[in-house]
């Protein structure tokens, strides 16, 4: 019923989005562009707020109200609209959830103790391995499938693929869903790549945690433009 109520919300927002002209979008004073000449199609307020609201969750601050498949689903299928040079679309996502978490908790701490030996052996490492799995709704293991040709260079293929995870991060942020990208623990191991079913070529590049979240949104901070552009104006 609340699911019901919330859609219709949204729908009339939306429809009214639509019946408003430009002058009434312009009204809502888009924070990163206010220029009245540019023609605004989307709101612009909202999507700036929800590039800048997103923020990395860790899983240790999610609680245990479940996300449901179906909201799974809307995150993978905006992450493959994705840009991919060559429509190669490289991205290949293993999705743990339910038993699925238990299965990824064995396969992590077990192949850590293996890999570490006697030696380098943490048992805090072991048990974080362990437990983060069970600490998220549902965990996306990113993986980039190698283009068999190879004409794409892996750079590229490796961007794409990060353009899909910030697709599902944006619209995790949009859902209030908290979200996580993290290349700790194997991501990088060849056992990772043989585990998600990847091959050499291919690369696994993280895990991406997934949960729901009762606290404020943790606030960050980024450098000015001139610490990150230069123009060139002649
Ligand atoms: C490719 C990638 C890998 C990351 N891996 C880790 C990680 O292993 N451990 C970690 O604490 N954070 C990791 N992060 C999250 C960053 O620490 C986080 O994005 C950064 O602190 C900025 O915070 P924000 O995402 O909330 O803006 C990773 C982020 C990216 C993009």
């Amino acid at each position: 019923m609340l699911k019901i109520l919330e859609y219709s919300i949204y729908y009339l927002r939306e429809v009214k989005m639509k019946c408003n002209d430009r002058k009434s979008l312009l009204n809502r004073r888009p924070v990163l562009y206010t220029n009245p000449v540019q023609q605004m199609k989307y709101y612009l307020t909202e999507l700036s707020d929800i590039i800048r609201n997103r923020r990395s969750i860790k899983p240790e601050h999610f609680n245990s109200r479940p996300i449901d498949k179906e909201t799974l689903s809307a995150l993978l299928e905006n992450a493959k609209w994705a840009p991919t040079h060559g429509l190669t679309q490289p991205w290949r996502f293993t999705v743990f959830i339910g038993e699925g978490l238990a299965v990824l908790s064995d396969f992590q701490c077990e192949t850590y103790k293996e890999l570490a030996g006697k030696d380098k052996y943490n048992q805090k490492i072991y048990d974080k391995l362990k437990a983060r799995p069970y600490l998220a709704s549902a965990v996306i293991a990113i993986g980039m499938k190698r283009q068999a040709s190879g004409k794409i260079p892996e750079i590229e293929e490796v961007q794409a693929v990060a353009c899909a995870v910030q697709n599902m991060f944006l619209t995790a942020t949009a859902m209030g869903i908290a979200a996580y990208w993290t290349t700790g623990g194997l991501t990088y191991k060849d056992e990772m790549n043989t585990f998600l079913g990847l091959e050499e070529a291919d690369k696994c590049l993280g895990l991406f945690y997934l949960g729901n979240y009762d606290g404020e949104m943790p606030t960050s901070k980024r450098k000015e433009e001139n610490y990150f552009v230069k123009w060139v104006t002649g």
